[in-house]
């Protein structure tokens, strides 16, 4: 007998949420930014900068075009380019190790706990002291990713990369809403970068 799925789910769902929301909320929304013409940066996008930044607990928060763009926009402020390394974690979607890639750095994957898929951080100790030994790159920044909604062992992962010099990006983007020790995704490591 072969195998018959009782109901497919959607992986994007537009009707339905037109029909919670309500399409009038929607097409009134649309026309109000049609008529002011800010499509980026606009009132609307303002306002959503300050709620998320609200709910995170963060002092800061700048909307962009996708979680690809919010990863590679941090890796920027903080001047990644060739030469850095990026240590990233191994288990996730290929935007992490993409965004250091299109800056010209080297994505240094470290490998993920078996029991969560998240980064190991005594992997990242062992891809740290190998990338010092070799002498080549810059120590620049770490990327953990909450995989799955579930948050990496940021304390841990934190401490080491301060004690080596890097700064935390995480890579928030399956698990905004999510919690670690009572802090918001979001809100734990240097920057984050989420989407949804
Ligand atoms: C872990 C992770 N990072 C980054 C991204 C990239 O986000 P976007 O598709 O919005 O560019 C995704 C998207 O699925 C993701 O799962």
């Amino acid at each position: 007998m072969s195998y018959q799925p009782s109901k497919m789910i959607g992986i994007f769902d537009c009707a339905t949420s037109q029909k919670v929301i309500g399409q009038e909320k929607f097409l009134d929304a649309f026309k109000t930014i049609l008529n002011h013409g800010a499509y980026c940066q606009g009132p609307e996008t303002k306002e959503l900068d300050t709620k998320l930044a609200e709910y995170s607990g963060t002092k800061y928060c700048s909307t962009c075009g996708s979680g690809t763009d919010a990863l590679t926009l941090a890796l920027m402020a903080w001047g990644v380019k060739e030469g850095d390394a990026v240590f990233v974690s191994s288990f996730t979607f290929v935007a992490s190790a993409e965004a250091p890639v299109l800056l010209g750095a080297t994505p240094i994957f470290v490998d993920s706990k078996p029991d969560t898929y998240n980064m190991d951080p005594e992997d990242l100790k062992r891809a740290i002291a190998e990338v010092k030994a070799a002498g080549k790159l810059n120590l620049k920044v770490v990327i953990p990713v909450d995989i799955f909604g579930s948050p990496c062992e940021y304390d841990e992962i934190i401490k080491i990369a301060h004690e080596n010099g890097m700064k935390v990006l995480s890579d928030s983007c399956q698990s905004y809403g999510s919690v670690y020790k009572g802090k918001n995704a979001g809100s734990i490591a240097d920057m984050t970068a989420t989407s949804f």
